[in-house]
């Protein structure tokens, strides 16, 4: 495993294997209340420049069911938000604590953090990433299909953090990857690039949903104004009309097509509420696997390395 997660690109088949199969056997010790405290006495600090339910509670529950502590630091009140640099940051952090969490802007910051640091960084969402996310949503799918190999992944609406996270997640893990969003909203060139810079990579770029969704095996979207583009809500709204998982489209798809979305969801937006409430099973499923995923991310990076 590489010292840090701060985004899939960074990772190879075999490392979102190992997080996939280690996340596998702590869900079964959770469920079946086996102890895995492997992180006794170890204290994660989690940074977050912006909102989160699910991020900060799976990450502290997690922490805290492998044994260690976590300790919320908000951008604001802690003096980052005061423009202490990042630099200084990591370099205090690192005396204190055996992980940090980072929700934030800007990718570099989260990178400028990792290299300024000894200790574990894991990227909890940036404005270019959400490896965490997918990799909770790869264990969701391969729960549900028993294999990520050969399955249609269809992405549908804004190209954002999320759209070039499952993009790389989905095409190293072999699946076919095909996207529809609007012209001006397209994913990361480089998460573009990577795309067509293998011969074996499956993936197509669409501007109509129904090109995207035909055959595909499991269908996901993302709310169409990300965290500091609220400005942008009414312009984005009327990009993306016609960019909405509904009965219509997941007509085109494969029996058994699953639906994922890494929440909040905006029904009547990106979704709509009947095809939202029919797959509410897989949805919440994700949405506990982040538990599970993040739970093998910290325990394979901040485990003492003898373990
Ligand atoms: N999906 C996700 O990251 O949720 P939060 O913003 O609530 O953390
Ligand atoms: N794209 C969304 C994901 C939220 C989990 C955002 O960045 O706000």
């Amino acid at each position: 495993m590489t010292k840090d997660l701060l985004k899939l690109l960074d990772l190879s088949k075999e490392d979102i294997v190992q997080i996939l199969n280690t996340a596998d056997q702590l869900k079964y010790d959770q469920k079946h209340r086996i102890p895995h405290d492997y992180l006794r006495g170890k204290t994660l600090a989690m940074i977050f420049e912006k909102n989160s339910t699910r991020t900060r509670v799976s990450f502290e529950t997690g922490m805290f069911q492998l044994g260690g502590h976590a300790l919320f630091l908000s951008g604001k009140e802690s003096q980052i938000g005061r423009g202490e640099p990042v630099e200084d940051t990591a370099r205090v952090l690192d005396r204190y604590c055996d992980g940090i969490m980072i929700r934030t802007f800007g990718q570099e910051e989260v990178e400028n953090l990792a290299r300024n640091t000894k200790i574990p960084v894991i990227n909890g969402l940036t404005d270019f990433c959400h490896p965490c996310q997918v990799l909770a949503d790869l264990l969701t799918i391969r729960e549900y299909k028993a294999v990520l190999e050969g399955l249609k992944l269809c992405y549908i609406g804004d190209g954002n953090n999320m759209a070039n996270s499952l993009i790389v997640g989905g095409l190293k893990m072999g699946m076919e990857v095909s996207i529809a969003c609007p012209e001006g909203y397209d994913p990361d060139p480089k998460v573009l690039d990577f795309a067509k810079s293998d011969p074996s990579h499956k993936f197509s770029l669409f501007r109509t949903p129904k090109e995207a969704a035909v055959g595909a095996d499991v269908v996901i979207t993302d709310v169409w104004a990300s965290m500091g583009q609220e400005e942008e809500r009414a312009v984005r709204a009327k990009a993306f009309a016609g960019y909405q998982i509904n009965d219509e489209l997941m007509a085109l798809t494969n029996e058994g097509c699953m639906v994922q979305h890494c929440l909040p969801a905006h029904r009547g937006e990106e979704i709509t509420a009947e095809v939202f409430e029919a797959h509410a099973q897989e949805i919440f499923d994700e949405a506990e696997n982040r538990l599970h995923a993040q739970k093998a991310v910290m325990y394979l990076l901040m485990k003492d390395k003898e373990d």
